[in-house]
């Protein structure tokens, strides 16, 4: 009765250029490793969940792309939306089509561009939760111990101040500005929302009832047409009329039941910008991490190259602290240790 369900129709617009529309963040071997994230998204499961109860959603545009990257599904376990609204649309989707497949389903609903370097300890932890929420009506959530104050992910509160065994979750706050980030931080008593969920189909399918009622009916009122050959066409007007919205600001911000597993050893990270792909990468003894064809560095440290061209040789001579992107279309230098400053930058470089 377990089931896996990669949500992968993001467009990982903070890793431009070498997160492109046509081939997002997901999609990209950024840690050349000769796996993609939602190749190595799916390696992370598959030593405890079947080929056959995987689900992949993403943009109709993508489909093609996924089972390319991922062979072990066939056609129909890649669901496609025909327009982008959010996660709670597309998990909405999901569940009632995996209600209808199996009613006693269970399922861990993730992210495909996150890294995951303990994946011994992830499968403990994900299997003891598939075990926990099959047993009760519960939202649970994955926690991580927190570094720093960041605004860009959802903040839970619980009664435990380190890691531990499942518990309630006293309060739920997605995106906090900074200084409510900073606030939480001093607390102690908070730990990042790793973006994975774990939960019955039943217990999320009465959570959009009662919090989302209005994505809740569009997608329960094509139940009959799940499996059937007028699927896809009822599921693409459910999405054009779908409000967009996350899951996090829909349901986990409002929901009773929701429970968290902190853990501290996962080796977490959501790559979710340049400086944080640069800590995961390899570096040399001047801490530069390199890729491209050959590379001659004197005078330059702590710089992040990201050539994608195998052939082509990198010469860097005196320049310490920059991201460089060297791409087939876009070439991209920039200081490495300002986050905000970099997304100012590709903003203003995709108008
Ligand atoms: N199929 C589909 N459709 N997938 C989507 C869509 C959509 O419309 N929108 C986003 N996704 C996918 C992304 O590709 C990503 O894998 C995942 O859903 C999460 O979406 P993000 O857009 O990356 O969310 P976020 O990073 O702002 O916030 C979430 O993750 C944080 C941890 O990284 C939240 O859950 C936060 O609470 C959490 O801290
Ligand atoms: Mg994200």
């Amino acid at each position: 009765n377990c089931y896996c369900i990669i949500m992968a129709g993001g467009i990982g617009s903070r890793f431009w250029p070498l997160s492109r529309e046509e081939k997002p963040k997901q999609f990209v071997d950024a840690l050349g490793i000769g796996r993609t994230f939602i190749q190595l998204t799916y390696d992370r499961f598959a030593g405890f969940i079947p080929a056959e109860n995987f689900l992949v959603l993403t943009g109709e545009v993508y489909k093609e792309l996924v089972l390319e990257q991922l062979p072990q599904l066939s056609p129909s376990q890649v669901l496609t939306e025909p327009c982008r609204r959010n996660t709670a649309p597309c998990i909405a989707y999901a569940m009632y089509k995996l209600r209808q497949m199996n009613p006693k389903a269970v399922a861990v609903v993730t992210p495909s561009d996150h890294y995951i370097s303990n994946t011994a300890r992830f499968a403990v932890v994900m299997q003891e939760g598939l075990a926990f929420a099959a047993s009760r009506p519960a939202l649970l959530t994955v926690g991580i111990t927190p570094t720093f104050p960041a605004t860009g992910y959802g903040y839970i509160q619980t009664r435990q101040d380190k890691e531990s065994s499942i518990t309630p979750v006293l309060r739920f706050k997605e995106k906090p500005d900074l200084t409510t980030a900073s606030q939480y931080l001093a607390e102690g008593d908070y730990f990042w929302n790793s973006g994975m969920f774990i939960w019955s189909a039943q217990t999320i399918i009465g959570a959009f009832e009662q919090y989302l009622p209005e994505v809740a009916s569009l997608f329960a009122s094509i139940d009959k047409q799940y499996g059937t050959s007028e699927e896809q066409a009822a599921v693409n007007q459910a999405f054009h009329l779908s409000p967009s919205i996350s899951i996090d600001y829909g349901i986990m911000e409002k929901a009773a039941q929701v429970y968290v597993r902190c853990v501290a050893d996962l080796g977490w990270s959501d790559v979710g910008s340049w400086g944080a792909l640069y800590s995961l990468l390899e570096k040399d003894a001047a801490a530069n991490a390199v890729s491209g064809a050959d590379s001659q560095f004197s005078h330059a440290g702590q710089n992040l190259i990201k050539e994608t061209n195998p052939n082509k040789k990198v010469i860097i001579d005196g320049l310490s602290g920059y991201m460089i992107a060297d791409t087939e279309d876009v070439l991209m230098i920039c200081p490495l240790n300002d986050e905000n400053h970099i997304k100012e930058v590709i903003q203003q470089a995709n108008k």
